[in-house]
């Protein structure tokens, strides 16, 4: 949600997120298409004593770019992060899901509901991978197109039901050992 928002605070209009869950580990990957970095702005981004706490001053600790680089350097897991000013960014994420101190991925139903009910004009792409194999993906246009825009409680409720079918049948699939596309 938060590398989402970052892609949408950057101005983005094309964000597409992967996620891929296999049984050690999972892949996450965030690509956009807005403002970029400079490598100056990135190596602050990354800086855990940088953050000056102005934007997100409710904000719990423990988010952010420099968090998850703490936390995938602290359990052996991996962040890239390829920025160009002008073009866009790629974060690139893989942990080790063993780890203990790595968090649990939480609910990836109210996490897709809610980053594609961020306001604003964009497109999101979310491709859900398991072991590497894709799985289902979900366009926030069409998704748009076919409910409405994701602003009322009732069309969230149909995209989370939406997202609900697709996990159900992806949980289905790695219990029979088949995961059909
Ligand atoms: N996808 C992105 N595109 C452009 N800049 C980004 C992106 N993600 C992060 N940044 C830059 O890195 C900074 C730190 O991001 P983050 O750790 O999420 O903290 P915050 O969003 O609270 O500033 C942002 O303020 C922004 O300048
Ligand atoms: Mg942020």
């Amino acid at each position: 949600m938060d590398l989402v928002q970052n892609s949408l605070e950057a101005g983005a209009k094309q964000v597409i997120v992967r996620v891929d869950e296999a049984v050690d580990q999972l892949i996450l990957e965030v690509q956009d298409d807005g403002c970029g970095m400079s490598e100056a702005v990135l190596a602050r981004a990354l800086d855990p004593f940088y953050t000056d706490g102005r934007k997100h001053r409710h904000r719990k600790v423990g988010l952010g770019l420099a968090f998850l680089k703490q936390m995938t350097d602290a359990t052996g897991g991996m962040l890239r992060i390829e920025s160009q000013p002008g073009q866009g960014t790629l974060v690139h994420c893989r942990l080790d899901r063993r780890h203990v101190d790595v968090p649990p991925a939480g609910d990836w139903v109210q996490t897709f509901t809610g980053m594609l009910a961020f306001d604003g004009d964009y497109d999101l792409v979310i491709e859900r991978c398991a072991d590497a194999e894709m799985h289902y993906r979900i366009c926030r246009s069409e998704l748009i197109e076919a409910l409405g825009e994701l602003q009322t409680a009732a069309s969230l409720k149909l995209a989370a039901e939406y997202i609900v079918s697709h996990e159900e049948a992806l949980q289905k699939g790695k219990e029979n050992g088949t995961i059909d596309a």
